[in-house]
């Protein structure tokens, strides 16, 4: 990691200022604002010992989770101005928000610490995932890997996938990778397969959005929403295996993915 200079002079301040509104414009126009720096890796050292100063010095504000401040979602990587592991240095250290963010007294591999654990998306496991080139991920995305086929993305591609619109706000780089690598581990709850038969012998195959005691909403394999009353089903089997079959893409190319899928911030 590079050195931080603490004293900046107005004028360096306003260029470097200048140039990450710059850099972030121009990381927004690619469609790819980078969640953990580009080929960068963090040492598990170093993110443990984050973990343990943020919980006891920024939590307070930010929440366990990282969200809690309106605009900041610290573990998905969503920040007002910060672009660079220097710019997330100087705002903790110096503080911002005229204040309401006090300066810390945060330096050397404490600092790096805190860093590397925001950057992982405050996942220890995440400090291993090799985060690749995003504009080549789409690329994959969109082409060879074929995932465009059953995923959908602002409003591009179906829906019988979960929509990844934001899934780099709320996944890690770690998730990301087991979703690709081991998909029946990385299987959450709500996205287990579903197949209901229903009193007039129909067979529906799908995704649930929603369910409770009563009912349950889904869509389908021809990409409709059906809403279902449970007590009108013969059987409701949910399966424990994905739909993913584990990717026979390589390693540097699902590096390339996650960097895509972690710059999938909702926007736009
Ligand atoms: C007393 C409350 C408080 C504490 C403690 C605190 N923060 Fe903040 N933090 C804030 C506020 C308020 C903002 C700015 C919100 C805004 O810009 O409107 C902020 C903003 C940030 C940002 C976003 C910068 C950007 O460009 O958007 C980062 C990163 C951050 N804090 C990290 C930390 C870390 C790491 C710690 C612990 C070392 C910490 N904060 C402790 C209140 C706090
Ligand atoms: C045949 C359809 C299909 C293809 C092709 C496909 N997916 Fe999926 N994907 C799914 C389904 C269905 C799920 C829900 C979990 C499951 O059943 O595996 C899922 C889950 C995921 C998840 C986890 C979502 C979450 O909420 O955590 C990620 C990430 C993902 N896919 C990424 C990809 C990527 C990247 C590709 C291309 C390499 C791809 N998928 C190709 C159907 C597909």
């Amino acid at each position: 990691m590079t050195t931080r200079t603490q004293t900046t002079s107005l004028k360096q301040f306003r260029i470097s200022n200048c140039l990450s509104h710059f850099a972030t414009a121009l990381l927004f126009l690619a469609g790819a604002q980078s969640f953990a720096q580009e080929g960068h890796t963090y040492t598990s050292e170093a993110i443990e010992n984050g973990s343990r100063i943020y919980v006891r010095q920024c939590a307070l504000c930010h929440g366990l989770g990282g969200g809690l401040i309106a605009g900041i979602n610290l573990s998905g990587g969503r920040f007002r101005n910060a672009v660079t592991d220097d710019d997330l240095g100087r705002v903790i250290s110096q503080g911002t928000a005229e204040g309401r963010m006090p300066p810390s007294n945060l330096s050397g591999a404490d600092l790096d610490g805190v860093i590397a654990y925001i950057r992982v998306g405050f996942d220890p496991e995440s400090g291993d995932v090799r985060i690749g080139n995003a504009a080549n991920g789409r690329k994959l995305y969109e082409g060879k890997g074929e995932c465009i086929d059953c995923h959908r993305i602002k409003g591009r591609g179906p829906r019988t996938a979960p929509d990844l619109s934001d899934i780099g706000l709320t996944r890690s780089p770690a998730a990301l990778q087991r979703s690709l690598l081991d998909p029946t581990a990385a299987l959450l709850p709500i996205n287990r397969p579903v197949t209901l038969v229903t009193r007039d012998k129909e067979t529906i195959v799908g995704r649930r959005l929603n369910e409770d005691t009563y009912t349950v909403q889904l869509i389908d394999s021809e990409e409709r929403l059906r809403s279902l009353v449970k007590a009108d089903l013969v059987s409701y089997e949910i399966s424990d295996t994905a739909t993913h079959q584990p990717t026979t893409l390589s390693n540097d190319e699902v590096a390339d993915l996650i960097a895509y899928l972690l710059a999938l911030k909702g926007e736009l």
